[in-house]
């Protein structure tokens, strides 16, 4: 098995834009390939992460993203599993490096989430969900997440409170952040008086309805030489876990999928939770922060919510990590098929030294864990690291 390195990444501005799918793809290309030769040069096959055809009456992105990126005659999937579909891409995108099947793939993700508007996001959503009861019973996402927060609240000793520091934590780490659809603080008070969605999660416990794109050359040892790329990030660990869709059949306050995609990842990746500098963990809603937190290993059970403290403060059992530097799902923003792949944007950014005003002194190694559908109805964790 050879190394898998991250070498490039780009994004599409995020927020609510004016912009197709093609031209969100075209921007986080030109990113990504800003200092490289053209695409077609280096790229021998594409993934598409991409939740759903009703934004743009669209299929077959695989086919467009690579003609798009001026591809002839190349593999290119679309890859779906909801949020999750981003880092399924890049999955993909490191299993055939690994495997020696390519030498050079592109994982990107594109959603044009706000085309229908909320309504036409939340109805777009509602298919991740189990069909014969529960989305009968008109559940949304913020309708499950609510489940999940009240439970751990009810559970352990956490409230609205607890949960509305991440959104403030998220949104300060945003607010230094370029990248981010919301650069602005917001303090507790705020979140505390904004309207409730699905009690108890409000306005700014929920991920925004975002469009955006991103773009990840994934690519061997052979490959960065040619192109010259001496800092290359490592996926030293690459693993996806589905558990059951219906909430019905899971349990709420314990995400058992992503505990296992990610001691996969760790165990791939020969490390220990405290061995992570930081982390992007996929917080579509507050309460998801926590239990993530949690599920990694980098907080006891029923202590997530502490992952806004400074780590000389948290409950004993915490690690030092620093949780969504990026300002997370949260004020980052979060389209979909994209997320993913943002996530390890921010990785790249934060390995290489280039994060500016939110840089983490010292990172060398990231866990990155995104989920699709309710919670971990799949899950995809990969550890990203300077040390190969
Ligand atoms: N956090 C903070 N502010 C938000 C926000 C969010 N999540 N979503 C919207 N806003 C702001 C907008 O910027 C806008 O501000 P402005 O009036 O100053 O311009 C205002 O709130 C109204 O925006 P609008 O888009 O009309 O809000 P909405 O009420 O239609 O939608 C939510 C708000 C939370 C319902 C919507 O963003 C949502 O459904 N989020 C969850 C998405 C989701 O489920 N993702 C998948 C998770 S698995």
């Amino acid at each position: 098995m050879q190394p898998a390195h991250v070498l490039s990444v780009g994004a599409s501005d995020l927020g609510d834009t004016d912009l197709p799918g093609r031209d969100l793809f075209s921007a986080a290309l030109a990113e990504a390939f800003a200092d490289l030769p053209d695409p077609a040069s280096v790229v021998d096959a594409l993934y598409v992460g991409n939740q759903s055809e009703r934004y743009e009456n669209q299929i077959m992105y695989g086919t467009l993203a690579a003609e798009w990126a001026g591809l002839r005659n190349v593999p290119a999937e679309r890859v779906e599993a909801c949020a999750a579909a981003g880092a399924l891409a890049l999955k993909n995108a490191v299993r055939d490096v690994r495997a020696g099947v390519h030498d050079a793939v592109l994982a990107c993700g594109i959603e044009k989430m706000t085309a229908g508007g909320t309504e036409g996001a939340t109805n777009a959503l509602s298919a991740a969900f189990e069909r014969a009861l529960e989305q009968r019973s008109g559940i949304t996402a913020p309708s499950l997440y609510a489940m999940l927060a009240r439970r751990y609240c009810h559970e352990f000793d956490a409230d609205e409170t607890d949960l509305a520091r991440i959104a403030v934590k998220n949104h300060r780490n945003a607010a230094a952040n370029p990248r981010a659809m919301f650069q602005r603080e917001v303090d507790v008070d705020t979140v505390l008086d904004s309207d409730y969605v699905a009690p108890p999660l409000k306005l700014f416990d929920c991920a925004p309805v975002t469009d955006g794109a991103a773009a990840v050359l994934v690519a061997n040892d052979e490959v960065a030489d040619e192109l010259g790329i001496d800092d290359r990030v490592t996926a030293t660990g690459s693993s996806v876990t589905v558990n059951n869709l219906a909430v019905a059949e899971r349990d709420l306050t314990y995400v058992e999928g992503a505990d296992v995609a990610v001691t996969n990842a760790y165990d791939e990746a020969g490390i220990d939770p405290s061995d992570v500098d930081i982390a992007e963990v996929h917080d579509a809603f507050t309460i998801c922060e926590a239990l993530l937190a949690e599920a990694a290993g980098f907080a006891p059970q029923g202590h997530g919510v502490e992952t806004v403290r400074d780590p000389s403060e948290r409950s004993d059992g915490w690690t030092d990590v620093q949780i969504n530097t990026s300002g997370g799902l949260k004020a980052r923003g979060h389209p979909i098929g994209a997320t993913g792949l943002l996530q390890a944007v921010e990785a790249h950014e934060q390995l290489t030294g280039r994060a500016g005003d939110r840089q983490v002194d010292g990172a060398e190694t990231a866990l990155l864990i995104n989920e699709g559908g309710l919670a971990d109805a799949a899950t995809a964790a990969h550890v990203l690291t300077t040390q190969s």
